[in-house]
C-alpha cells in the first residue's frame, strides 16, 4: 500500500485523465532528490539533484510518456512514433509494450549511445536509422504521423510536457516550497518548458509561495537558443541534447524571461568535467547530457550569477549506464591479480 503508483495516479487532479482513461504506467516519478554535498560547497549554496534516472527506463521521459501513450491509448491508436536521440525511443518503446502497441522509432544513424538503442531492441521496437540528425529525425516522424495512422509521441505532443510537469510537483513536495533556482540541460527544450508549467500551476493553486528561475545550458556545440538561430550541423559528445532546432525553441525563450532565468551553454570539456564529479564526488552516475545542469550551474556560480545561501535544484536527467563509453575512455585499465590476499593487498596499497 506505500509503494508510489505513477504520475498519472498520484497527481491525478492536475493531468488531462478521466476515471475512464485506461492508465498506461511503469509507475514512473517518485525519483529522489538528493541533497549534493561537494556541489553545496562549491557553490556556497544549498544544491540537490532531481535523480531522474531512476525512472522505470532509466531517464525523465517515462513521466510524458506515460501520459502520451495512455491519450494515444485512449484515442483507440495502435502504433506510436517518435524520433529520438535515445531516450525518447527507450521509453516510447517500453510504455508501447504495456500498451500493447507497435512502436516505431527513428534515430539518427551512428549517434545514439549503445544503452538506449539496445532497450529499444529488447522493447521491440521497430527502429529505422536515419542519415541525418535528429531534427531530420523529428520533420519525417511529424511527416509520417501526419500521413499515417500513428501517434506522435515527441514532446511536441502536448500530453509529454503535461506528465513532464510532475517533476516540479514532486520537487515542491520535497522541500516544501520552490527552489530559488531550478537547472536544466536543453536538447528539444520540451523538459524546461514542463518543468516552467508544473511550477506556475504549483505556484497558481498555492501550492507553493512562488516560482523558480529557470536556468537551462546547451552544448556550446548545440546551442541554438544561446546563438539566436539554428544550428545546422550540431555537435556534442552529448549525444541526448545534440540538437539544432528545437521544437519548444519559444517555450523555453518564455520559462526564462519569465522566470527571470537564463539559457546559456557548457562545453564538452565542461560537461565531461561535471560528469566526473558528479560520479566520482557525490555518488551520482549520469548521462553525459544530464551533467550538462552541473556544469551549468558551476559556470554560473563561477561568474557570479549566482546568489550564496540559495536553495537549486539540479535535474541529473539520465542515468549513466546508458552510455558507459564515457566513463570507462580514459580510465585506468584495472589490474589483474592472482587468487592472493597479500598480492592483492599489496596492489590496493594495503600491504
Ligand atoms: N537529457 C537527456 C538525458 C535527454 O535524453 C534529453 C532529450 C534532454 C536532456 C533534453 O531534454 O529535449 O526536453 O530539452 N532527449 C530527447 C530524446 C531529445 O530523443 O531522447 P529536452
Amino acid at each position: 500500500t506505500h509503494q508510489w503508483r505513477g504520475i498519472i495516479e498520484e497527481y491525478r487532479d492536475r493531468l488531462p485523465v478521466t476515471a475512464e482513461t485506461p492508465v498506461v504506467t511503469l509507475r514512473e516519478g517518485g525519483t529522489p532528490l538528493v541533497p549534493a554535498r561537494v556541489l553545496s560547497e562549491r557553490t556556497g549554496c544549498e544544491v540537490h539533484l532531481k535523480v531522474e534516472g531512476a525512472n522505470p527506463t532509466g531517464s525523465f521521459k517515462d513521466r510524458g510518456m506515460t501520459m502520451a501513450i495512455t491519450h494515444a491509448k485512449e484515442q483507440g491508436a495502435q502504433a506510436v512514433i517518435c524520433a529520438s536521440t535515445g531516450n525518447t525511443s527507450a521509453s516510447a518503446a517500453a510504455y508501447a509494450v504495456r500498451a500493447g502497441m507497435v512502436c516505431a522509432v527513428l534515430v539518427p544513424q551512428g549517434k545514439i549511445a549503445l544503452g538506449k538503442m539496445g532497450q529499444a531492441l529488447v522493447y521491440g521496437a521497430r527502429i529505422l536509422q536515419v542519415d541525418g540528425n535528429f531534427d531530420d529525425c523529428l520533420t519525417l516522424a511529424r511527416g509520417l504521423s501526419e500521413k499515417y495512422p500513428v501517434a506522435l509521441v515527441n514532446s511536441v505532443n502536448p500530453y509529454r510536457i503535461e506528465g513532464q510537469k510532475t517533476a516540479s510537483f514532486e520537487v515542491v513536495d520535497a522541500l516544501g516550497d520552490a527552489p530559488d533556482i531550478h537547472v536544466l540541460p536543453v536538447g528539444n527544450a520540451g523538459n524546461i518548458t514542463a518543468y516552467w508549467r508544473g511550477y506556475q500551476e504549483y505556484a497558481e493553486t498555492g501550492d507553493a509561495s512562488r516560482t523558480p528561475r529557470m536556468f537551462g545550458f546547451q552544448a556550446s556545440g548545440s546551442a541554438p537558443i544561446v546563438r539566436g538561430e539554428p544550428v545546422k550541423d550540431p555537435h556534442t559528445i552529448a549525444t541526448a541534447i545534440r540538437i539544432g532546432n528545437p521544437a519548444s525553441w519559444e517555450f523555453a525563450e518564455r520559462a526564462r524571461d519569465e522566470s527571470r532565468g537564463l539559457i546559456d551553454e557548457v562545453t564538452d570539456r565542461q560537461i565531461l568535467s561535471a560528469y566526473r564529479l558528479l560520479a566520482s564526488q557525490e555518488g551520482v552516475f549520469v548521462e553525459p547530457a544530464s551533467a550538462a545542469s552541473v556544469a551549468g550551474l558551476l559556470k554560473a556560480a563561477e561568474q557570479g550569477l549566482v546568489d550564496p545561501g540559495q536553495r537549486i535544484v539540479c535535474t541529473v536527467t539520465g542515468n549513466g549506464l546508458k552510455d558507459p563509453d564515457w566513463a570507462v575512455a580514459g580510465a585506468p585499465q584495472p589490474v589483474t591479480v592472482p587468487v592472493d590476499a597479500d598480492a592483492a593487498a599489496e596492489r590496493l596499497g594495503m600491504a
